[in-house]
């Protein structure tokens, strides 16, 4: 399966064009390496909870992202609004996945608990909020990216029922 991934990096000072953003062509390279993906669009905004909204919208119901990743703005800084826009248009939450990143990442640094990522789904499109570095992206990445497939095709309606499967580790 191909699924239909948007990017987008949340930074108002790569917005600006005050710093490179490395964090989205990384997750871009990440997900071509694994092969289950499709990168359609990849978007840099500011961190500005209503155009990340609107952004998130139009992803997921015009444009019918299967997946949505975003980059930036999980932090405790004063502009950093990221799930908070991530939760506004949430239809429903999806916070396994969210934990399960602060699980993995706190054994590498303690640092971790200070995102405040979010992942949700919006009616058939899954959000999942990273932190901003291109360090924190690929350790996150390599944690959800396992379990995504099997999520996204629960969502899709492709694989029904967990229970009927043989049992796996
Ligand atoms: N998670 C992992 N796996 N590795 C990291 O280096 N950095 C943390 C955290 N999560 C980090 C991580 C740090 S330092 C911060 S401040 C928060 O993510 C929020 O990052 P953001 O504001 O760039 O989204």
């Amino acid at each position: 399966m191909n699924w239909k991934t948007a990017i987008v990096t949340l930074s108002d000072s790569g917005y600006a064009g005050d710093r490179e953003d490395k964090s989205g062509p990384l997750i871009k390279e990440i997900l071509m390496k694994d092969g289950s993906y499709e990168v359609a669009e990849e978007i840099l905004l500011p961190d500005d909870q209503m155009q990340i909204e609107e952004c998130l919208i139009r992803l997921a119901d015009t444009q019918k992202m299967d997946l949505i990743l975003t980059t930036g703005g999980t932090g405790f800084a004063r502009r950093d609004c990221t799930p908070e826009a991530t939760m506004a248009v949430a239809t429903r939450n999806a916070p396994g996945i969210a934990e399960a990143m602060r699980y993995y990442s706190l054994k590498i640094t303690p640092k971790a608990m200070l995102s405040r990522g979010a992942s949700v789904i919006r009616n058939q499109t899954l959000i999942v909020n990273l932190p901003g570095s291109p360090k924190a992206v690929r350790e996150n990445l390599e944690c959800v990216l396992p379990a995504l497939p099997h999520g996204l095709e629960i969502l899709n309606g492709i694989t029904a029922n967990c229970a009927e499967k043989p049992i796996e580790k």
